[in-house]
């Protein structure tokens, strides 16, 4: 900082030119990381800083976060702690000549970077309501002065509430996809309770999907998808009678018809839906009894007119059945189970998804490992 090149206080005409060149940004940006990183770039380029850093309030854990500046990583603060915490605490903007002299300082951050923080300006981001969703933390003024000014206080309080409205608007999106998310695994859930499977089905199911899928080339995006559809496959498991779905041991021909209808009450209960999510779990939940043989329910599809999303729960679904004790049977041994699924293999499934499954068979095994009931 002291190597004399400073920097000039912007005239009004480069401050205008800035506030509109992000505000226009801003405005468009729907995804929460890129939203987060211009905001911070504008809060910076106003204040002609070195650094700005963006704290969001997190309600749940009582915390502020912020995105790293590099690296995809966040920081977590309690949210009292250090100068962030103070202006979120009391809602005043905080300016500081030398933070290394105010207690409130936590040096943290600096003693891990080697970053040195000298001057810091913090204001309070509020909505219409008044509410403080977080700070704006501008650190290291680079003019010659080396301080942040009552003018560049008022110039990031006015952009903060501008840009407030944008910042509330894609958190609660991403809360939403979130809850949507959270709301989808909960009916998987429902459906498996009922059968005395616990949530960690689903979830292991999900993440042995998700590994077939990558490992079968699909991309990260897809791969995702197929995750947070694949634990609804057995909602239409709520129309079945617990005598039947519990029954201990053997179910009778009857009784095993009146299971088979899982697979298209779950489709018809997911069929309607516009959301891509929704589609695939309603493909899923039809066709994940399907054999590649031609033998299975409820259409007795072979091949590839099976699609690949009810080929791919398939496999993931049966693994984890065997693996896993049900109220009709106790788990297999892994032997017994790869025996099985060589045996299958072209018969009941996909032969490329059992190479996939036996070729990475490690990865499954750490997946049912990690989610024990
Ligand atoms: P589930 O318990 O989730 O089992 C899913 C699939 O895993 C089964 O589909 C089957 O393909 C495979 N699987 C599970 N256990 C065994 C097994 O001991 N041997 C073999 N070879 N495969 C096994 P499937 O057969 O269409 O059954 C669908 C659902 O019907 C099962 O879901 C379960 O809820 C119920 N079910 C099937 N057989 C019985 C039974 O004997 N008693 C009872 N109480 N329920 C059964
Ligand atoms: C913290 O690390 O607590 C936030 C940074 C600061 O001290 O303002
Ligand atoms: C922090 O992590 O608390 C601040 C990081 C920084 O000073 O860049
Ligand atoms: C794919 O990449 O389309 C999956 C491979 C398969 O069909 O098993
Ligand atoms: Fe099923
Ligand atoms: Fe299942």
């Amino acid at each position: 900082m002291s190597n004399g090149h400073w920097k000039k206080e912007l005239e009004s005409e480069e401050l205008l030119k800035i506030i509109f060149d992000y505000a226009g940004r801003i405005t468009i940006e729907n995804n929460l990381n890129r939203l987060l990183l211009l905001m911070a770039d504008m809060g910076r380029d106003m204040a002609v800083a070195d650094r700005c850093i963006l704290w969001i309030y997190d309600e749940q854990l009582d915390e502020l976060w912020a995105k790293e500046a590099h690296g995809m990583g966040e920081v977590r603060v309690p949210a009292e702690s250090g100068l962030a915490g103070y202006v979120y605490q009391t809602s005043e903007p905080l300016v500081i000549e030398d933070a290394y002299q105010d207690e409130r300082f936590h040096a943290d951050g600096d003693n891990t970077t080697g970053y040195r923080t000298k001057s810091v300006m913090v204001v309070p981001l509020k909505n219409k309501q008044n509410q403080t969703l977080g700070v704006y933390q501008v650190i290291n003024k680079l003019t010659k002065e080396g301080i942040f000014t009552p003018q560049d206080v008022r110039n990031l309080s006015l952009a903060a509430s501008y840009t407030a409205q944008a910042l509330e608007a894609v958190l609660m999106n991403t809360e939403m996809e979130e809850a949507q998310k959270e709301i989808i695994f909960k009916m998987g859930e429902i459906g498996e309770v009922r059968s005395k499977e616990t949530g960690a089905h689903v979830k292991r199911v999900a993440e042995y999907a998700k590994l077939l899928a990558i490992k079968s080339g699909f991309s990260e995006e897809e791969a995702d998808l197929i995750k947070v559809a694949s634990p609804m496959h057995d909602i239409g498991k709520v129309a079945i009678p617990d005598a039947i779905l519990n029954k201990p041991g053997k179910l009778s021909k009857e009784e095993f018809l009146a299971v088979q209808e899982h697979a298209n009450i779950g489709y018809h209960l997911l069929e309607n839906s516009k959301r891509s999510i929704l589609k695939a779990a309603a493909i899923i939940a039809k066709e994940h009894h399907e054999r590649w043989d031609g033998k299975g329910y409820p259409e007795g599809l072979s091949g590839e007119k099976i699609h690949i999303y009810g080929r791919i729960v398939a496999v993931a679904d049966v693994f984890d059945a065997l693996a896993t004790d049900r109220p009709y049977k106790k788990a297999w041994t892994l032997e017994n189970i790869l025996t099985h699924f060589k045996y299958e293999k072209g018969k009941q499934f996909d032969p490329a998804l059992i190479d996939v499954f036996l070729e990475n068979l490690n990865g499954f095994l750490q997946i049912k490992k990690r989610y024990e009931d």
